[in-house]
């Protein structure tokens, strides 16, 4: 049976790296969706389209050659993999993920991406709520501000309280904008990252997506 694992959750929970690590570990592919966000963000900067002009930034994202892979983010065969984790996409890219064109061809993309690879983690923020609300296993990621923002500091360096106020500011965005704000489902479970190493958060998960899957299995 195919597996999607859902995982959602604010920025700094630890997202990436415990879905790439639990990916390796079931064997199936990861997908972040918030690089192809980033991706379509970089391409309208760069291109010099106004990020208020919501229809051409979405006619950016229907037209563009994306591929988001776990070394390489190419956009219209740029590669991006850099940039997409720079300040300036950093600091936009909340407003592009308001832009409900852009989401729509973004999840339709993401559908895609789980069929073509027979499942898959996928990371982001309406996973579990929007985009695949049959996974096999939905995971709320979180951690408290405080360890959000260092391990942001540790990942790019930077002053805590400033980042800090940043992804307050981005938390803010993300749960409070109309298309799919960040929320969680009653069906996922929350797992706090603050106090707990990765290797214990992807046995956990490994194990809950064997639980799941046994039971749907059993219910068909
Ligand atoms: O996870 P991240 O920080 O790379 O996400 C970048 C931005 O994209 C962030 O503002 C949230 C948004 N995003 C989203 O709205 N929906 C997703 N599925 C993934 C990311």
């Amino acid at each position: 049976m195919t597996i999607v694992v859902a995982i959602d959750g604010p920025a700094g929970a630890g997202k990436s790296t415990v879905a790439k690590a639990l990916a390796r570990k079931l064997r199936v592919k990861y997908l972040d969706t918030g690089a192809m966000y980033r991706a379509v963000t970089f391409l309208a900067l760069s291109d010099g389209v106004s990020l208020h002009d919501e229809a051409a930034v979405a006619e950016l994202s229907v037209n563009c050659v994306l591929d988001v892979g776990e070394e390489l983010v190419t956009i219209n065969s740029i590669d991006a993999t850099q940039a997409i984790r720079g300040p300036e996409v950093t600091k936009a890219v909340s407003l592009v993920a308001t832009n409900s064109s852009v989401r729509n061809e973004l999840r339709a993309r993401q559908r895609i991406w789980v069929e073509e690879n027979g499942g898959g983690v996928v990371e982001g923020r309406d996973i579990g709520s929007v985009v695949f609300p049959d996974a096999t296993l939905k995971v709320y990621l979180t951690a408290s501000p405080l360890v959000r923002a260092k391990r942001r500091v540790a990942q790019s360096g930077g002053d805590v309280a400033q980042i800090a106020a940043e992804i307050a500011e981005r938390d803010r965005r993300d749960s409070t904008r109309s298309d799919s704000p960040l929320t969680k489902t009653d069906d996922s479970i929350t797992v706090d990252t603050s106090d707990r190493s990765v290797d214990e958060v992807v046995a956990q998960l490994e194990q809950l997506v064997m639980i799941a899957d046994a039971k749907r299995a059993a219910n068909r």
